[in-house]
C-alpha cells in the first residue's frame, strides 16, 4: 500500500448514529490486516436513506452497515439477498457488487451466536463461519421480545439446535407470529407471566425495554445452575435486565458488546473475505469504557 492509494470506503448509516462504536471497531480490524480503509458514521434523516445509499455508492463506497431505523429499508432496497437477510427480512450489511447490484446480508444472528458460544466456552470449529450445527444441544433458551431485533437472530440461533427455544413477549401475538415463520417442534411462544416455574440455560433480552430504563416483568427462579443472562443491548453501565439477572441468581451476565464486535467481524468478512481477531478488539473496547 502506498501513501497515495485511495482507501476503500465503508460507513454505518443510522439515526441517530453519533455514538456508534462501529467506526472504531472496523478501523481496529483494518489495522490487523494492514488494510487501507476509511469507515465513517453517517447520520441519515428518516426518509433520506435510499438517496444517502445511492450517493455513497456513486462516490465509490464499497459497503455499508445499517442500523436503527433503516434495517428493513436496507433489505427492500437491495436487489440480492443472502439467506440470513431473507430469513430476517432485514439487513444490517450492504455490499456494492461489481455488477452494480446491491447485496443485503444480516450478520446480527451469527454475531450473537458467536458471542454466546464464546461466553459458554463452546468451541467454534467451523472455518467457514457458519458455526457447528449442534452447538447448543442440551440448552433451553428463553428469548424476551419479538420485534425486529429478535427476528434478526432467530434463524442462526435455531440452527445451533438448542433443546428448546421459548419466545416470551408483552404482546403474545407477535411472538406467535414468529413461531409461524420459523416454526418447528422445539420453539414456542408465551407471555411473561407464563414463565413461572420454568428454568432456562440461556436467557436473552431482545426487547428494547432497556432503552426506557425498564425490563420485562419476569418471575423469579428462571435461571438454571450455570445459566447465562444476555442483554443484546450494551451501554456504559449494566442494563436493568443485567442488574435484575445478577440479583436473581444468574451466575453469568453479559451485555451485547461482544455481539456488536462479532457482527462487525461478520460484515468485514462479507466485504473483504478476512476474519478479524475479535477478542483483541473486545479487550480494547472494554479498556476504553
Ligand atoms: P426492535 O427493532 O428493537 O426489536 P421493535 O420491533 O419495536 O424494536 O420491538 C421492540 C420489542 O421490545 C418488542 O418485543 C416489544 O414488545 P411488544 O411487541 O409487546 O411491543 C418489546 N418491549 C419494548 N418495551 C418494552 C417494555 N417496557 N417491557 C417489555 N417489552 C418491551
Amino acid at each position: 500500500m502506498s501513501e497515495f492509494d485511495m482507501p476503500d470506503r465503508y460507513a454505518v448509516m443510522g439515526y441517530p448514529v453519533g455514538h456508534s462504536k462501529s467506526p472504531a471497531i472496523h478501523l481496529m480490524f483494518a489495522r490487523q490486516f494492514k488494510d487501507n480503509i476509511e469507515y465513517t458514521a453517517i447520520q441519515v434523516e428518516p426518509g433520506g436513506f435510499a438517496q444517502a445509499v445511492e450517493q455513497f455508492r456513486i462516490a465509490g463506497g464499497c459497503g455499508l452497515n445499517v442500523t436503527v431505523p433503516f434495517k428493513l429499508e436496507a433489505y427492500s432496497l437491495a436487489e440480492l439477498h443472502t439467506d440470513l437477510a431473507q430469513k430476517a427480512q432485514a439487513a444490517n450489511t450492504l455490499r456494492f457488487n461489481h455488477d452494480g447490484k446491491i447485496e443485503a446480508h444480516n450478520t446480527d444472528g451469527p454475531g450473537l451466536v458467536r458471542d454466546l458460544s464464546r461466553l459458554m466456552d463452546i468451541a467454534w470449529n467451523d472455518p467457514a463461519g457458519s458455526g457447528p450445527p449442534s452447538a447448543f444441544r442440551g440448552k433451553n433458551v428463553l428469548i424476551l421480545g419479538a420485534g425486529g431485533a429478535v427476528r434478526g437472530v432467530l434463524a442462526p440461533l435455531l440452527a445451533c439446535s438448542p433443546d428448546s427455544v421459548v419466545i416470551a413477549n408483552r404482546t403474545i401475538a407477535r411472538a406467535q407470529e414468529l413461531i409461524g415463520i420459523f416454526g418447528g417442534p422445539t420453539i414456542s411462544a408465551c407471555g411473561f407471566h407464563d414463565l413461572c416455574g420454568q428454568r432456562f440455560d440461556i436467557v436473552i433480552n431482545g426487547t428494547s425495554a432497556s432503552l426506557q430504563g425498564e425490563m420485562p416483568p419476569l418471575p423469579m427462579g428462571i435461571f438454571n445452575a450455570g445459566a447465562l443472562a444476555y442483554d443484546m443491548m450494551y451501554g456504559d453501565s449494566p442494563t436493568p435486565f443485567m442488574k435484575w439477572a445478577r440479583q436473581h441468581g444468574a451466575p453469568s451476565v453479559a451485555d451485547g458488546l461482544g455481539m456488536l464486535v462479532e457482527q462487525a467481524a461478520e460484515s468485514y468478512y462479507f466485504w473483504r473475505g478476512k476474519r478479524p481477531d475479535t477478542a483483541a478488539v473486545m479487550a480494547a473496547l472494554r479498556a476504553r469504557s
